[in-house]
Protein backbone atom coordinates (compact mmCIF):
# COMPACT_ATOMS: atom_id res chain seq x y z
CA UNK A 1 0.00 0.00 0.00
CA UNK A 2 0.85 3.35 -0.60
CA UNK A 3 -0.38 6.65 1.51
CA UNK A 4 -0.96 9.78 -0.35
CA UNK A 5 0.57 12.60 1.62
CA UNK A 6 0.14 16.35 -0.26
CA UNK A 7 0.58 17.72 -3.33
CA UNK A 8 4.81 18.48 -3.87
CA UNK A 9 3.97 22.25 -4.20
CA UNK A 10 2.08 22.15 -0.57
CA UNK A 11 5.67 21.12 0.72
CA UNK A 12 7.32 23.99 -1.00
CA UNK A 13 6.30 26.61 2.19
CA UNK A 14 8.17 24.83 4.75
CA UNK A 15 11.73 22.78 5.16
CA UNK A 16 9.74 20.16 8.05
CA UNK A 17 6.45 18.72 8.52
CA UNK A 18 4.59 16.52 11.39
CA UNK A 19 2.63 13.41 10.32
CA UNK A 20 0.52 11.85 12.47
CA UNK A 21 -0.56 8.31 10.21
CA UNK A 22 -3.59 6.31 11.64
CA UNK A 23 -4.17 2.33 11.03
CA UNK A 24 -7.39 0.95 10.09
CA UNK A 25 -6.61 -1.30 13.83
CA UNK A 26 -6.10 2.03 15.66
CA UNK A 27 -2.06 2.32 15.92
CA UNK A 28 -0.54 5.80 15.41
CA UNK A 29 2.66 6.87 14.23
CA UNK A 30 4.29 10.14 14.64
CA UNK A 31 6.80 10.91 11.89
CA UNK A 32 9.14 14.05 10.68
CA UNK A 33 8.91 14.74 6.68
CA UNK A 34 12.36 16.42 6.05
CA UNK A 35 12.20 18.84 2.92
CA UNK A 36 16.21 19.07 2.06
CA UNK A 37 17.08 22.70 0.36
CA UNK A 38 18.04 21.33 -3.22
CA UNK A 39 21.68 22.33 -3.72
CA UNK A 40 20.22 23.08 -8.14
CA UNK A 41 23.11 23.76 -10.37
CA UNK A 42 22.12 27.25 -12.41
CA UNK A 43 21.85 25.65 -15.51
CA UNK A 44 19.02 22.80 -14.70
CA UNK A 45 16.06 23.48 -16.43
CA UNK A 46 12.74 23.49 -14.44
CA UNK A 47 11.90 20.08 -15.01
CA UNK A 48 15.22 18.29 -13.90
CA UNK A 49 15.30 20.91 -11.09
CA UNK A 50 11.53 19.66 -10.22
CA UNK A 51 13.35 16.35 -10.45
CA UNK A 52 16.04 16.49 -8.25
CA UNK A 53 13.97 18.39 -5.64
CA UNK A 54 12.12 14.98 -5.40
CA UNK A 55 14.75 13.24 -4.18
CA UNK A 56 15.38 15.69 -1.39
CA UNK A 57 12.05 14.59 0.64
CA UNK A 58 12.68 12.03 3.78
CA UNK A 59 10.25 10.58 6.51
CA UNK A 60 11.51 9.15 9.77
CA UNK A 61 9.75 8.38 12.72
CA UNK A 62 9.72 11.99 15.21
CA UNK A 63 10.72 9.93 18.35
CA UNK A 64 14.42 9.29 18.31
CA UNK A 65 14.75 5.74 19.37
CA UNK A 66 17.55 6.59 22.01
CA UNK A 67 15.81 7.85 24.58
CA UNK A 68 12.62 9.17 22.56
CA UNK A 69 13.47 13.14 21.77
CA UNK A 70 11.54 15.07 19.24
CA UNK A 71 13.38 14.88 16.26
CA UNK A 72 11.53 18.01 14.71
CA UNK A 73 14.19 20.19 15.62
CA UNK A 74 17.29 17.98 14.58
CA UNK A 75 20.38 18.97 12.83
CA UNK A 76 20.17 17.99 9.18
CA UNK A 77 23.61 17.04 8.05
CA UNK A 78 25.07 15.65 4.66
CA UNK A 79 28.05 13.73 4.74
CA UNK A 80 29.68 12.22 1.18
CA UNK A 81 28.02 9.17 1.78
CA UNK A 82 24.22 10.35 3.00
CA UNK A 83 22.52 12.81 5.05
CA UNK A 84 21.85 11.88 8.42
CA UNK A 85 19.67 13.42 10.93
CA UNK A 86 21.27 14.42 14.72
CA UNK A 87 19.19 14.15 17.38
CA UNK A 88 19.51 17.05 19.86
CA UNK A 89 19.50 15.19 23.19
CA UNK A 90 22.73 13.32 23.09
CA UNK A 91 23.89 13.94 19.21
CA UNK A 92 23.53 10.39 18.10
CA UNK A 93 22.92 10.70 13.91
CA UNK A 94 20.51 8.39 11.89
CA UNK A 95 20.77 7.85 7.68
CA UNK A 96 17.71 9.35 6.36
CA UNK A 97 17.54 6.52 3.97
CA UNK A 98 17.74 3.90 6.00
CA UNK A 99 17.63 4.81 10.00
CA UNK A 100 20.85 3.24 10.72
CA UNK A 101 22.89 4.54 13.61
CA UNK A 102 27.04 4.05 13.87
CA UNK A 103 25.94 2.89 17.60
CA UNK A 104 23.53 0.19 16.46
CA UNK A 105 20.48 2.01 17.29
CA UNK A 106 17.68 2.23 14.24
CA UNK A 107 15.16 4.51 13.54
CA UNK A 108 12.60 3.74 11.05
CA UNK A 109 12.40 5.64 7.98
CA UNK A 110 9.95 5.33 5.30
CA UNK A 111 10.53 5.57 1.21
CA UNK A 112 8.84 8.65 0.03
CA UNK A 113 7.77 8.73 -3.91
CA UNK A 114 7.04 11.68 -6.08
CA UNK A 115 4.38 10.88 -8.76
CA UNK A 116 2.93 13.33 -11.43
CA UNK A 117 -0.84 12.21 -11.31
CA UNK A 118 -2.32 11.61 -14.91
CA UNK A 119 -5.57 12.60 -14.29
CA UNK A 120 -4.92 16.28 -13.14
CA UNK A 121 -1.29 16.42 -13.55
CA UNK A 122 -0.19 17.35 -10.35
CA UNK A 123 2.68 16.28 -8.56
CA UNK A 124 1.97 14.09 -5.58
CA UNK A 125 3.95 12.72 -2.61
CA UNK A 126 3.21 9.17 -1.23
CA UNK A 127 4.70 7.23 1.45
CA UNK A 128 5.22 3.04 2.31
CA UNK A 129 3.59 3.25 5.66
CA UNK A 130 4.31 0.74 8.24
CA UNK A 131 3.82 -2.97 6.98
CA UNK A 132 2.13 -3.75 10.07
CA UNK A 133 -1.52 -3.00 9.15
CA UNK A 134 -2.94 -2.99 5.46
CA UNK A 135 -4.84 0.38 5.98
CA UNK A 136 -3.55 3.71 6.90
CA UNK A 137 -5.16 7.30 6.80
CA UNK A 138 -3.18 10.49 7.27
CA UNK A 139 -4.64 12.34 10.21
CA UNK A 140 -1.71 15.13 10.25
CA UNK A 141 0.10 16.86 8.07
CA UNK A 142 1.84 20.45 9.56
CA UNK A 143 4.40 22.71 9.16
CA UNK A 144 6.94 22.03 12.34
CA UNK A 145 6.89 25.53 12.74
CA UNK A 146 6.95 28.90 11.17
CA UNK A 147 11.41 28.50 11.69
CA UNK A 148 11.37 26.41 9.08
CA UNK A 149 8.93 28.52 6.56
CA UNK A 150 10.79 28.91 2.90
CA UNK A 151 10.38 32.45 2.42
CA UNK A 152 8.44 34.44 1.36
CA UNK A 153 5.94 32.87 3.64
CA UNK A 154 2.96 31.77 1.48
CA UNK A 155 -0.32 32.46 3.00
CA UNK A 156 -1.87 34.81 4.80
CA UNK A 157 -2.71 32.76 7.83
CA UNK A 158 0.79 31.72 8.41
CA UNK A 159 1.39 35.61 8.64
CA UNK A 160 -1.05 35.93 11.61
CA UNK A 161 0.14 32.68 13.37
CA UNK A 162 3.58 34.61 12.88
CA UNK A 163 3.23 38.12 14.02
CA UNK A 164 0.08 38.17 16.26
CA UNK A 165 0.71 40.95 18.95
CA UNK A 166 -0.54 40.10 22.67
CA UNK A 167 -1.56 43.37 23.49
CA UNK A 168 -2.23 43.09 27.02
CA UNK A 169 -0.96 43.85 30.33
CA UNK A 170 2.94 43.22 30.11
CA UNK A 171 4.97 41.38 33.03
CA UNK A 172 7.43 43.35 34.28
CA UNK A 173 9.16 42.04 37.47
CA UNK A 174 9.60 38.57 36.38
CA UNK A 175 11.14 36.94 33.93
CA UNK A 176 10.33 34.12 32.02
CA UNK A 177 13.39 31.95 33.49
CA UNK A 178 13.15 32.33 37.13
CA UNK A 179 16.49 33.70 38.37
CA UNK A 180 16.39 31.37 41.71
CA UNK A 181 15.18 27.79 41.05
CA UNK A 182 15.09 27.94 37.34
CA UNK A 183 13.21 24.69 35.82
CA UNK A 184 15.85 21.71 34.78
CA UNK A 185 13.04 19.52 33.54
CA UNK A 186 9.72 19.40 31.60
CA UNK A 187 8.16 18.37 35.03
CA UNK A 188 9.58 21.35 36.70
CA UNK A 189 8.02 23.81 34.08
CA UNK A 190 4.91 22.29 33.72
CA UNK A 191 4.45 23.13 37.31
CA UNK A 192 6.01 26.48 36.54
CA UNK A 193 4.09 27.44 34.45
CA UNK A 194 0.76 26.02 36.26
CA UNK A 195 1.51 28.68 39.09
CA UNK A 196 1.77 31.77 36.70
CA UNK A 197 -1.05 33.65 36.89
CA UNK A 198 -0.12 36.09 34.25
CA UNK A 199 -1.72 35.26 30.60
CA UNK A 200 1.01 36.59 28.99
CA UNK A 201 3.57 35.36 30.96
CA UNK A 202 2.24 32.12 31.05
CA UNK A 203 2.50 31.73 27.13
CA UNK A 204 5.92 33.18 26.75
CA UNK A 205 6.68 30.60 29.28
CA UNK A 206 5.01 27.69 27.19
CA UNK A 207 6.77 29.07 24.18
CA UNK A 208 10.02 29.21 25.81
CA UNK A 209 9.92 25.49 27.88
CA UNK A 210 8.55 23.82 24.35
CA UNK A 211 11.88 25.37 22.58
CA UNK A 212 13.56 24.38 24.91
CA UNK A 213 12.43 20.39 24.91
CA UNK A 214 12.39 20.37 21.26
CA UNK A 215 15.92 21.81 20.93
CA UNK A 216 17.69 19.65 23.21
CA UNK A 217 18.26 22.27 25.74
CA UNK A 218 16.02 20.39 28.22
CA UNK A 219 17.72 16.80 27.57
CA UNK A 220 15.19 15.72 31.09
CA UNK A 221 11.73 14.95 31.14
CA UNK A 222 11.75 14.47 34.79
CA UNK A 223 8.60 11.68 35.40
CA UNK A 224 10.68 9.06 36.26
CA UNK A 225 11.68 11.03 39.40
CA UNK A 226 10.33 8.43 42.48
CA UNK A 227 10.64 10.80 45.12
CA UNK A 228 9.00 14.16 45.57
CA UNK A 229 8.00 14.69 41.47
CA UNK A 230 7.08 18.83 41.25
CA UNK A 231 3.03 18.62 42.69
CA UNK A 232 0.71 20.50 40.10
CA UNK A 233 -1.49 22.82 41.74
CA UNK A 234 -5.52 21.91 42.32
CA UNK A 235 -6.32 24.71 40.17
CA UNK A 236 -3.51 27.00 38.24
CA UNK A 237 -3.34 30.09 39.65
CA UNK A 238 -5.04 33.21 37.31
CA UNK A 239 -3.94 37.04 37.78
CA UNK A 240 -7.04 39.31 39.79
CA UNK A 241 -6.25 41.60 37.41
CA UNK A 242 -7.61 39.16 34.55
CA UNK A 243 -10.78 37.81 37.09
CA UNK A 244 -11.59 41.30 38.32
CA UNK A 245 -14.14 41.99 35.70
CA UNK A 246 -15.07 45.52 35.02
CA UNK A 247 -17.96 45.12 32.69
CA UNK A 248 -21.22 44.09 34.34
CA UNK A 249 -22.50 41.47 32.56
CA UNK A 250 -26.23 42.72 32.43
CA UNK A 251 -25.41 45.73 30.67
CA UNK A 252 -23.86 43.53 28.00
CA UNK A 253 -26.25 44.70 24.99
CA UNK A 254 -26.36 40.71 23.23
CA UNK A 255 -23.51 37.74 24.75
CA UNK A 256 -23.71 37.07 20.83
CA UNK A 257 -21.43 40.43 20.63
CA UNK A 258 -18.54 39.67 18.38
CA UNK A 259 -16.09 41.00 21.08
CA UNK A 260 -17.82 38.62 24.40
CA UNK A 261 -17.05 36.02 21.97
CA UNK A 262 -13.93 36.42 21.68
CA UNK A 263 -13.34 36.94 24.93
CA UNK A 264 -15.21 33.88 25.86
CA UNK A 265 -13.52 31.93 23.52
CA UNK A 266 -9.96 33.12 25.21
CA UNK A 267 -10.59 32.36 28.34
CA UNK A 268 -11.10 28.84 27.74
CA UNK A 269 -7.70 28.87 25.45
CA UNK A 270 -5.73 30.04 28.99
CA UNK A 271 -7.67 27.21 30.47
CA UNK A 272 -6.92 24.74 27.99
CA UNK A 273 -2.93 25.66 28.19
CA UNK A 274 -3.06 25.03 32.24
CA UNK A 275 -5.29 21.59 30.82
CA UNK A 276 -2.26 20.35 28.34
CA UNK A 277 0.63 21.34 31.48
CA UNK A 278 -1.48 19.63 33.84
CA UNK A 279 -1.88 16.68 32.06
CA UNK A 280 1.59 16.27 32.39
CA UNK A 281 2.52 17.09 35.56
CA UNK A 282 0.08 15.01 36.98
CA UNK A 283 -0.17 11.91 35.54
CA UNK A 284 3.26 11.63 34.22
CA UNK A 285 4.80 10.57 37.64
CA UNK A 286 1.71 8.36 38.16
CA UNK A 287 2.38 6.62 35.01
CA UNK A 288 6.25 6.36 34.34
CA UNK A 289 6.25 3.69 31.25
CA UNK A 290 4.39 6.97 29.24
CA UNK A 291 6.81 7.23 26.38
CA UNK A 292 8.19 10.61 25.50
CA UNK A 293 6.02 10.71 22.19
CA UNK A 294 3.27 11.68 25.26
CA UNK A 295 4.92 14.75 26.33
CA UNK A 296 5.92 15.94 22.54
CA UNK A 297 1.94 15.42 21.77
CA UNK A 298 0.89 17.64 24.88
CA UNK A 299 3.97 19.91 24.58
CA UNK A 300 2.63 21.10 21.00
CA UNK A 301 -1.16 21.24 22.94
CA UNK A 302 0.12 23.47 24.95
CA UNK A 303 2.01 25.62 22.24
CA UNK A 304 -0.95 25.41 20.01
CA UNK A 305 -3.61 26.70 22.84
CA UNK A 306 -0.97 29.18 23.64
CA UNK A 307 -0.80 30.61 20.21
CA UNK A 308 -4.99 30.48 19.99
CA UNK A 309 -4.80 32.61 22.99
CA UNK A 310 -2.49 35.00 21.88
CA UNK A 311 -4.50 35.22 18.25
CA UNK A 312 -8.04 35.50 20.17
CA UNK A 313 -6.66 38.13 22.75
CA UNK A 314 -5.06 40.42 19.69
CA UNK A 315 -8.39 39.86 17.41
CA UNK A 316 -10.27 41.13 20.91
CA UNK A 317 -8.24 43.94 20.89
CA UNK A 318 -8.30 45.11 17.49
CA UNK A 319 -11.99 44.86 17.23
CA UNK A 320 -12.92 45.84 20.69
CA UNK A 321 -9.83 48.22 22.21
CA UNK A 322 -12.60 49.15 25.34
CA UNK A 323 -13.29 45.14 26.16
CA UNK A 324 -9.64 44.31 26.18
CA UNK A 325 -8.83 40.30 27.95
CA UNK A 326 -10.01 40.47 31.50
CA UNK A 327 -13.18 42.98 31.47
CA UNK A 328 -15.66 40.34 30.85
CA UNK A 329 -17.18 37.87 32.93
CA UNK A 330 -14.99 34.51 32.79
CA UNK A 331 -15.67 30.90 34.07
CA UNK A 332 -13.83 27.89 35.27
CA UNK A 333 -16.15 24.89 34.06
CA UNK A 334 -13.04 23.21 31.88
CA UNK A 335 -11.69 23.51 34.98
CA UNK A 336 -14.16 21.41 37.26
CA UNK A 337 -13.91 18.40 34.76
CA UNK A 338 -10.32 18.34 35.41
CA UNK A 339 -10.59 18.31 39.45
CA UNK A 340 -13.64 15.28 38.84
CA UNK A 341 -10.61 13.54 37.00
CA UNK A 342 -7.98 14.37 38.60
CA UNK A 343 -6.51 11.15 39.78
CA UNK A 344 -7.39 8.72 36.47
CA UNK A 345 -5.54 9.82 33.10
CA UNK A 346 -8.07 7.85 31.51
CA UNK A 347 -10.79 9.41 32.54
CA UNK A 348 -8.98 12.91 32.03
CA UNK A 349 -8.39 11.84 28.52
CA UNK A 350 -11.92 10.99 28.16
CA UNK A 351 -13.14 14.18 29.58
CA UNK A 352 -11.09 16.86 28.37
CA UNK A 353 -9.94 15.28 25.26
CA UNK A 354 -12.77 13.03 23.87
CA UNK A 355 -15.59 15.15 25.28
CA UNK A 356 -14.99 18.70 25.56
CA UNK A 357 -12.79 19.24 23.31
CA UNK A 358 -14.33 17.19 20.61
CA UNK A 359 -17.34 19.10 20.99
CA UNK A 360 -15.05 22.37 19.87
CA UNK A 361 -15.08 20.20 16.93
CA UNK A 362 -18.99 20.50 16.66
CA UNK A 363 -19.53 24.09 17.27
CA UNK A 364 -16.24 25.77 15.87
CA UNK A 365 -18.13 25.73 12.48
CA UNK A 366 -21.39 27.55 13.21
CA UNK A 367 -18.79 30.41 15.38
CA UNK A 368 -16.49 30.70 11.80
CA UNK A 369 -20.14 31.18 10.10
CA UNK A 370 -20.97 33.80 12.63
CA UNK A 371 -17.72 35.65 12.06
CA UNK A 372 -18.38 35.18 8.44
CA UNK A 373 -21.54 36.71 8.07
CA UNK A 374 -20.77 39.36 10.22
CA UNK A 375 -18.07 40.00 7.55
CA UNK A 376 -14.88 39.86 10.13
CA UNK A 377 -12.33 37.81 7.58
CA UNK A 378 -9.56 38.09 10.47
CA UNK A 379 -11.89 36.42 13.32
CA UNK A 380 -12.38 33.94 10.48
CA UNK A 381 -9.14 32.90 9.82
CA UNK A 382 -8.18 33.09 13.59
CA UNK A 383 -10.75 30.34 14.48
CA UNK A 384 -10.07 28.19 10.76
CA UNK A 385 -6.61 27.93 12.28
CA UNK A 386 -8.27 26.84 15.75
CA UNK A 387 -10.53 24.65 14.62
CA UNK A 388 -8.14 22.90 12.45
CA UNK A 389 -5.83 22.60 15.35
CA UNK A 390 -8.40 21.33 17.69
CA UNK A 391 -8.57 18.16 15.07
CA UNK A 392 -4.88 17.06 16.10
CA UNK A 393 -5.68 17.87 20.05
CA UNK A 394 -9.02 15.28 19.80
CA UNK A 395 -6.36 13.06 17.75
CA UNK A 396 -3.94 13.37 20.74
CA UNK A 397 -6.45 12.45 23.02
CA UNK A 398 -7.98 9.21 21.08
CA UNK A 399 -3.92 7.80 20.86
CA UNK A 400 -2.78 8.06 24.07
CA UNK A 401 -6.82 6.78 25.30
CA UNK A 402 -6.70 3.68 22.96
CA UNK A 403 -2.71 3.22 24.24
CA UNK A 404 -3.91 3.51 27.91
CA UNK A 405 -7.24 0.82 26.92
CA UNK A 406 -4.44 -1.34 25.73
CA UNK A 407 -2.17 -1.03 28.49
CA UNK A 408 -4.82 -1.68 30.44
CA UNK A 409 -5.04 -5.26 29.63
CA UNK A 410 -6.34 -4.67 25.95
CA UNK A 411 -9.67 -2.69 26.91
CA UNK A 412 -11.97 -2.44 23.99
CA UNK A 413 -11.49 2.11 23.36
CA UNK A 414 -15.37 1.89 23.08
CA UNK A 415 -16.80 0.60 25.67
CA UNK A 416 -14.03 1.88 28.19
CA UNK A 417 -14.80 5.63 26.93
CA UNK A 418 -18.95 5.20 27.21
CA UNK A 419 -17.99 4.05 30.49
CA UNK A 420 -15.82 6.85 31.51
CA UNK A 421 -18.20 9.12 30.52
CA UNK A 422 -21.14 7.28 32.12
CA UNK A 423 -18.92 7.89 35.77
CA UNK A 424 -17.31 11.15 35.02
CA UNK A 425 -19.86 13.38 33.37
CA UNK A 426 -23.58 14.97 34.02
CA UNK A 427 -26.03 14.25 31.11
CA UNK A 428 -26.38 13.58 27.48
CA UNK A 429 -23.92 13.62 24.99
CA UNK A 430 -25.06 16.81 22.69
CA UNK A 431 -25.14 16.78 19.20
CA UNK A 432 -25.18 17.83 16.58
CA UNK A 433 -22.31 16.12 15.69
CA UNK A 434 -19.41 17.16 13.09
CA UNK A 435 -18.90 13.04 12.23
CA UNK A 436 -16.48 14.11 9.54
CA UNK A 437 -14.31 16.18 11.76
CA UNK A 438 -14.79 13.57 14.83
CA UNK A 439 -13.71 10.80 12.24
CA UNK A 440 -10.54 12.62 11.17
CA UNK A 441 -9.61 12.47 14.69
CA UNK A 442 -10.42 8.81 15.17
CA UNK A 443 -13.94 8.95 16.82
CA UNK A 444 -16.79 6.70 15.10
CA UNK A 445 -20.06 7.51 16.01
CA UNK A 446 -19.71 4.19 17.83
CA UNK A 447 -17.65 6.34 20.76
CA UNK A 448 -20.07 9.09 20.99
CA UNK A 449 -23.58 8.25 20.10
CA UNK A 450 -26.66 7.76 22.57
CA UNK A 451 -24.63 9.03 25.36
CA UNK A 452 -25.41 10.03 28.56
CA UNK A 453 -23.41 10.83 31.53
CA UNK A 454 -24.62 8.94 35.14
CA UNK A 455 -21.98 10.75 37.10
CA UNK A 456 -24.89 12.05 39.77
CA UNK A 457 -26.16 8.59 39.90
CA UNK A 458 -22.32 6.64 40.49
CA UNK A 459 -20.88 7.01 44.37
CA UNK A 460 -18.87 9.85 44.21
CA UNK A 461 -16.66 8.73 47.28
CA UNK A 462 -14.25 8.10 45.62
CA UNK A 463 -13.74 11.15 44.08
CA UNK A 464 -11.31 14.08 45.11
CA UNK A 465 -13.22 17.12 46.84
CA UNK A 466 -14.50 19.22 44.18
CA UNK A 467 -12.40 22.54 44.13
CA UNK A 468 -14.49 25.15 44.44
CA UNK A 469 -13.19 27.87 41.29
CA UNK A 470 -14.85 31.30 42.56
CA UNK A 471 -15.29 33.65 39.42
CA UNK A 472 -17.76 33.59 37.13
S1 LIG B 1 20.29 10.56 21.11
FE1 LIG B 1 18.20 10.93 20.88
S2 LIG B 1 17.38 10.73 22.83
FE2 LIG B 1 19.46 10.33 23.09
Amino acid sequence: MRLLISSFQKLLSHSRFMLTIRSQGGIYRGLILFRLSPNLEETLDAKAKLLAAHKQLYIMESACPHLGADMSHADIEEHEDGVVAVCPWHRYDFDLKTGANEMGLHACTYPVHVETDDADGIDKVYMEPPALDSEWTLVELRPVSEEFADPPPTCAKENIEATAPISMHPVEDEPIVPVDNAPNTLMEWAVLILNTPNPLLKVERTRHAVQMFRTGQLKSIGNKKLFNPPQPPDVPRRDALYVKNSVDPTRMRTKKSKAFMLHALANIEQWAIDLAWDIMARFGPMHPDLPPAFFSDFAKMALDESKHFSLLTARLAAISPSTPYGSMPVHASLWESASITSTSLRARLAIIHLVHEARGLDVNPQTIERFRKAGDSDSVNVMEIVHADEVTHVTTGHRWFTWMCEKDGGLDPITTFREEVRQSWRGDIKGPFNAEARKTAGLSPGFYENLRGEMDTYEMESSPAKVQIGYD
